[in-house]
């Protein structure tokens, strides 16, 4: 079985994902907020769609199911704390349930904070999670109906899944992601090498993503509030509090990075 994992770039800064498998001419799509996008793309790979995928409720992520339910009569896999927010789902899903997709295995993974019934999928045999807008390469999603403690607890999660795997983050944030990161863990090397690739990669206009998770861990502050390098960098930089835990620590450096700005969602 030979599967090819696709980024499909829509609006101003999303990635729609694409999987398919080649042997049977089968995809199945993640997060298609833009239809005609995938549309397109399967048609000039010649796939049919039979799986849709869904993160969370936002329209940027979930704006193509309707046309691609209609064109290709592919069901829709969502969060089942988002049933109702989203039109059409064919099969609600929770932490610790697996969805299929030809001989692939996906594990569904409970990351809430940013909507409150987000969840992610890893595929192991891919070595890929898609994690919708929980992890940025560098940066984590804005928290619209999370607290930080939830949204610390799902990228802890995200954080213990193996180093090689690779992150498909739904949005192109990592360059403003990066001068914010910098910013604040001054002293981190790979971090500034991640920055460099970065800069390096949009430049050639190439995407930054995936990222792999391995260095996410070393490279990413909201994957890092229960560092102790990066909690003195963060109060000798007037963000941290010496008396905060890593779940406010990590609500603390978020408000810093809404003020930064750079990042719509
Ligand atoms: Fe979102």
């Amino acid at each position: 079985m030979s599967f090819i994992v696709e980024l499909l770039p829509a609006f101003a800064d999303n990635y729609i994902f694409l999987v398919s498998d080649r042997d049977l001419g089968l995809a199945m799509v993640v997060d298609p907020g833009d239809g005609e996008v995938v549309v397109r793309a399967l048609k000039a790979r010649d796939l049919h769609l039979s799986l849709i995928l869904n993160t969370h409720h936002h329209t940027d992520h979930t704006g193509g199911n309707d046309l691609l339910q209609r064109e290709y009569g592919a069901p829709v896999i969502g969060p089942a704390k988002e049933k109702s927010r989203i039109a059409g789902m064919s099969r609600a899903v929770g932490h610790g349930d697996i969805v299929t997709f030809s001989t692939l295995r996906g594990e569904v993974l409970a990351t809430g904070g940013h909507t409150a019934g987000h969840i992610s999928y890893y595929f192991p045999q891919l070595k890929a999670l898609f994690c919708g807008d929980v992890l940025f390469s560098l940066g984590c999603g804005k928290l619209f109906e999370g607290t930080p403690a939830e949204m610390w607890e799902s990228l802890k999660l995200l954080r213990a899944l193996p180093d090689d795997t690779q992150v498909y983050a739904a949005h192109e944030y990592s360059e403003a992601n990066a001068k914010f990161a910098l910013a604040i863990d001054k002293g981190n090397e790979a971090l500034k090498a991640r920055a460099a690739e970065i800069t390096a990669l949009r430049k050639a206009g190439k995407p930054t993503i995936p990222a792999l998770l391995g260095n996410e861990k070393i490279c990413n502050p909201f994957l890092r509030a229960d560092s102790t390098e990066l909690r003195n960098s963060l109060i000798k930089g007037g963000i941290g509090a010496a008396d905060a835990d890593a779940a406010a620590l990590f609500g603390l450096m978020r408000s810093a990075k809404d003020r930064f700005g750079g990042q719509k969602l």
